[in-house]
C-alpha cells in the first residue's frame, strides 16, 4: 500500500483554507485542485510498503510522537513550487514552526529505524492545493501569481496528532484514509 505521514487539520480549518482558495480555482486554470477533504500537511511520505507494515509502523510513530506537547501554527500565503512563475504544486504556506521542525524529525528517526532510506529534500511544510496539469502551458498560469496574491487568508492550527495515511491512486485524484494516529500527549496534550 501506499503511505505518507501527515498532520491533518480540524475540519473547520481546512474548510477556511480551501475556502480562502476559491477564487483561485474560480479562474479556470489548468490545475487539477485538490478536495477540501484531502488537504493536509505530509511530513513524510514513504511510498509502497508491504500491508504487513503500516500497522508497526503506526505503532513506532504513536510512540515517537506521545511526549511532544500540542502547539499552534499558522496557516497563510499562497506560493507554488517551483515557482508561482512556473507553478507545478500550488500551496497554502504553513508557518515553519520548530515544533513542527522537531515532529518532522522525530518522523524521520522512527523511519530511519524501520530501514527506510532517509529524506534528503529539505523539509517545506505546506496544504497543497492543487497541482498544473501536466500538459498546462506556462503562459495558461500566468493569471496565478496575481491571484494568489490577493489571498489574504491567515488561519491557524493545533497540532495534536500525528497520522499514518494510505494513499489510493485513481484517475479521479487520490482517495486519503487515516490508518493510525499517533497522539501529541505532552504537557497540555489529549486536549
Ligand atoms: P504534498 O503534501 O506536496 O501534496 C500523498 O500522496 C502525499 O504524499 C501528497 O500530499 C504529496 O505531498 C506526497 N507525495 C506524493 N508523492 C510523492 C513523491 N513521489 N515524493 C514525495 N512526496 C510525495
Amino acid at each position: 500500500m501506499r503511505l505518507f505521514v501527515a498532520v491533518n487539520l480540524p475540519a473547520a480549518e481546512r474548510r477556511a483554507a480551501y475556502e480562502a482558495a476559491a477564487p483561485l480555482r474560480a479562474a479556470r486554470l489548468p490545475i487539477k485542485w485538490v478536495a477540501e477533504d484531502s488537504i493536509h500537511v505530509t511530513l513524510r511520505f514513504l511510498g509502497e510498503v508491504d500491508d504487513a507494515k503500516a500497522q508497526p509502523i503506526g505503532e513506532a510513530l504513536a510512540a515517537a510522537v506521545r511526549a511532544a506537547r500540542p502547539f499552534d501554527i499558522m496557516l497563510g500565503g499562497v506560493g507554488a513550487f517551483p515557482s508561482l512563475a512556473r507553478p507545478r504544486v500550488v500551496w497554502m504556506g504553513v508557518e515553519r514552526h520548530p515544533a513542527l521542525e522537531l515532529l518532522a524529525n522525530d518522523v524521520e528517526k522512527t523511519l530511519m529505524d524501520l530501514d527506510f532510506e532517509p529524506e534528503l529534500r529539505p523539509f517545506h511544510p505546506h496544504l497543497t492545493l492543487g497541482r498544473a496539469e501536466r500538459s498546462a502551458r506556462p503562459a495558461a498560469l500566468s493569471g496565478l501569481e496575481h491571484l494568489a496574491a490577493a489571498i489574504e487568508y491567515q488561519g491557524s492550527i493545533v497540532v495534536e496528532s500525528v497520522d499514518l495515511m494510505q494513499s489510493v491512486l485513481a484517475p479521479k485524484g487520490a482517495t486519503y484514509t487515516v490508518l493510525s494516529r499517533g497522539a501529541l500527549c505532552g504537557p497540555g496534550g489529549g486536549r
